[in-house]
């Protein structure tokens, strides 16, 4: 066991053990990028790679003494008694589906350090008051079934099981079936009794950490997340003949909303607004044909409610004169949409003692990034522990790294303030 340089709590997470569980969690779904020659990982929600990676976790989750239960999206939970069975258990979590091009942090350091942290909790003989449980939630990149947070939206209510089960991937293929067909499609109610408390640990996916100097973040939020896919039906010609002023251009529609989005960015008159179109399928995608058809993602982001609602009201109108424009008939569905969230303060609080005490250092901040814990947020007291990333934090991509020392360190400190939560009900519920 290698001790964390500086940490003299009771319980001494074990960073080689949590290193080695993050890396063969890893193995599964890895793959090797074409164009880079780098190694990562594609574990999209309910896919065979996904099904592989929960059985490993819920064997993981056993061998460590949790009794395991599985609700009807398929969300697991773990659960480490304590001396009070009828207090409500401190949960701990976050996901292990991952987009297509991932690394090996992004969600799963939530997952595997709550189970870091039940391992060395046995070690120690630490007896809670409070249950503790771990829990990792369907979906919740959202890349394949469209939403995200999709397990623990239904699980606190934001979303209803059947709309869930409904749902369906570019292929038409159901979240029900998928899960009835890796045999995840749980007995458990969805419906969860308030927990005590929740705190994930999360890498941070972006640069302030690092590019700051700090060892950790306490997270005050989630900033407000806005998704919607266009359907751009333009008429379908041939490239040379058809004279410009006669054609219905979706390729030209969707350049023209492009450029607008990133125009209302850099304006400032939308506060802090982040736009992306990460997804854009032509059809028929053939170099000398007019694109007919156009089905585009549009990603917003914004710390403001504010700002996000005027966003998504310039956008509708500008949808219209596009359409005016260009004679290309314009559909938006919204797919997925949270509010900005603020984290609870007595938690963020405890977090950033409970780092002080080992001798690290924190910041506060935003998160650009959705997570669980934006729903859990909604039923319990919540916060978050920000993991540095190197590269800039970069995440969503093979190079997505944080050493193995932040990584410890981050589950040092759920460790020490799930003891806390556990054992004498430091937070008011
Ligand atoms: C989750 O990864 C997100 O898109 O914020
Ligand atoms: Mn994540
Ligand atoms: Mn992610």
């Amino acid at each position: 066991m290698t001790p964390i340089v500086g940490v003299t709590t009771e319980v001494n997470i074990n960073q080689d053990r949590l290193w080695e569980s993050l890396m063969q969690l890893a193995q599964i779904g890895n793959y090797t990028d074409e164009r880079t020659g780098l190694r990562g990982v594609n574990r999209l929600a309910l896919t065979d790679a996904d099904a592989a990676g929960r059985a490993l976790v819920v064997k993981w989750l056993r061998e460590a003494g949790l009794r395991v239960r599985i609700d009807e999206i398929g969300n697991v939970y773990g659960r480490r008694e304590g001396r009070l069975t009828h207090l409500p258990p401190v949960l701990v979590g976050s996901h292990i589906d991952s987009v297509t091009t991932a690394g090996a942090f992004d969600g799963c350091l939530g997952v595997l350090g709550g189970l870091e942290m039940v391992r060395s909790m046995n070690e120690a003989g630490l007896v809670t008051d409070h249950p503790v449980e771990v829990a990792f939630f369907t979906e919740e990149e959202g890349v394949r079934f469209g939403t995200d947070m999709l397990g623990s939206a239904v699980a606190v209510g934001r979303i209803g099981l059947d709309d869930a089960y409904a749902r369906t991937d570019i292929n038409g293929v159901t979240v029900g079936s998928e899960l009835e067909r890796h045999g995840f499609r749980g007995k458990a109610p969805v419906r969860i009794q308030a927990p005590h408390a929740y705190v994930e640990c999360h890498i941070e996916q972006g640069p302030v950490l690092s590019s700051t100097g700090r060892d950790l973040g306490v997270v005050t939020g989630i900033q407000a997340i806005s998704w919607q896919e266009l359907t751009l039906l333009g008429k379908a010609a041939h490239a040379g003949t058809t004279p410009m002023e006669l054609r219905h251009d979706a390729g030209l529609a969707t350049a023209m909303v492009t450029t607008k989005l990133h125009e209302m960015a850099r304006s400032g008159g939308y506060g802090d607004l982040r736009v992306t179109i990460g997804r854009v399928d032509a059809y028929p995608n053939l170099i000398n044909i007019v694109p007919a058809r156009v089905i585009c993602t549009v990603d917003l982001r914004n710390p403001s409610e504010a700002y996000m609602k005027d966003a998504e009201t310039e956008l509708r109108s500008y949808l219209e004169f596009v359409s005016a424009q260009t004679g290309v008939e314009i559909t938006a569905k919204q797919t997925a949409k949270t509010p900005l969230v603020t984290f609870d303060g007595d938690v963020e609080n405890l977090i950033a003692e409970k780092i002080d005490a080992v001798g690290l250092s924190h910041s506060r901040l935003l998160s650009g990034a959705g997570h669980d814990a934006g729903e859990m947020a909604s039923i319990c007291p919540t916060a978050m522990i920000f993991v540095p990333g190197e590269y800039d934090g970069i995440s969503h991509n093979p190079r997505e790294y944080s050493t193995p020392e932040a990584c410890a360190n981050g589950v040092q400190v759920l460790t020490d303030v799930v003891r806390t939560l556990s054992t004498d009900g430091k937070i008011k519920q």
